[in-house]
């Protein structure tokens, strides 16, 4: 079901790859709501993703873009104000990589390049398209800006390796530009911390499926999936959020306040012995 909630507003989608992707999802419902945008993606991904679907659903033009890439950037905001006849109201930065984890690095043996590579991917490029903005006056005042983190930001998950650290930067990026921004235009910054989700980047993760079913154990409302992500990401574009800034917000079904629940400790006893009295 559709509210009008982004109607005549326009966007930049970053990080959509496939159907399974968080950003796809987030395009799908915008363009439901009523928003017009361009998406984004890099050029490899354009050549085995599947954008070009998106594009022709949703009626938008695609812009090839590395997101490290200062340049790629300001093409992507230049040509998108082109395209949609104006500044924008929203972007989302929804990307993330780690060669240190893809080449199954542990995070006392990382390799630096991977890792400054990693946090330029997932974390610096969101200053960079924050910057990039700023400098061309590209969004709208009440405009919203949000990128997607994990928990591994605050606590120790086995296996995230250096996309904790990426992430625990992305978060301060959006602390620290969400104060200017919304100092100087007005414009809200934030980051939504997921639950587990199964995609591209998601199976990436060590142990996905164990990490899965612990945190939907450990979750009173169950993890929170991708389609439900972007509902959450369309309500912080609409005009309902425009007073939230400089938040990390987690959308993670109740995890992040969790110690022990009854489902896990059900069945930790079960492999232990069975026997513990859990009421
Ligand atoms: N899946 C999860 O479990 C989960 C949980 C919490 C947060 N997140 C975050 O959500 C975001 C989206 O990931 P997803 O799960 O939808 O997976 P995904 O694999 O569908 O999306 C990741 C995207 O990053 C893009 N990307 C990689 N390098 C890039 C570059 N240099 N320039 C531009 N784009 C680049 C990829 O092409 C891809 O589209 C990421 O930031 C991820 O860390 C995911």
């Amino acid at each position: 079901m559709a509210y009008n909630l982004l109607k005549g507003k326009k966007g930049i989608i970053f990080g959509a790859l496939d159907n399974k992707s968080i950003a796809w999802k987030v395009a799908e419902k915008a363009h439901a709501e009523g928003a017009k945008f361009t998406l984004s993606n890099t050029l490899t991904a354009l050549r085995f993703g599947q954008l070009d679907t998106l594009a022709e659903k949703t009626g938008s033009l695609v812009i090839p873009a590395d997101a490290t890439n200062v340049d790629d950037l300001n093409n992507v905001f230049e040509k998108s104000m082109e395209e949609l006849g104006g500044k924008v109201d929203f972007v989302l930065h929804s990307i993330g990589m780690s060669l240190n984890v893809r080449k199954k690095r542990v995070y006392n043996e990382l390799d630096y390049n991977f890792l400054n590579k990693t946090l330029d991917i997932s974390s610096i490029s969101f200053h960079k398209m924050l910057q990039v903005a700023y400098k061309m006056d590209a969004i709208n005042r009440w405009g919203s800006v949000l990128a997607l983190s994990y928990i591994a930001a605050q606590r120790t998950l086995y296996g995230y390796n250096d996309m904790a650290d990426a992430k625990a930067l992305l978060e301060s990026i959006a602390r620290s530009f969400g104060y200017i921004y919304g100092r100087e235009k007005k414009i809200r910054v934030n980051t939504i911390s997921q639950s587990p989700t199964y995609t591209t980047a998601g199976s990436g993760v060590k142990g996905m499926n164990a990490l899965m079913d612990f945190t939907e154990r450990m979750s009173p409302l169950g993890n929170a999936d991708a389609d439900e992500c972007a509902n959450y990401c369309i309500i912080l574009f609409s005009d309902l959020t425009r007073k939230i800034t400089m938040q990390n917000l987690f959308h993670d079904g109740g995890f992040s306040s969790m110690g022990m629940s009854l489902r896990a400790m059900k069945m930790y006893n079960r492999s232990l012995d069975g026997d513990l009295d859990i009421e």
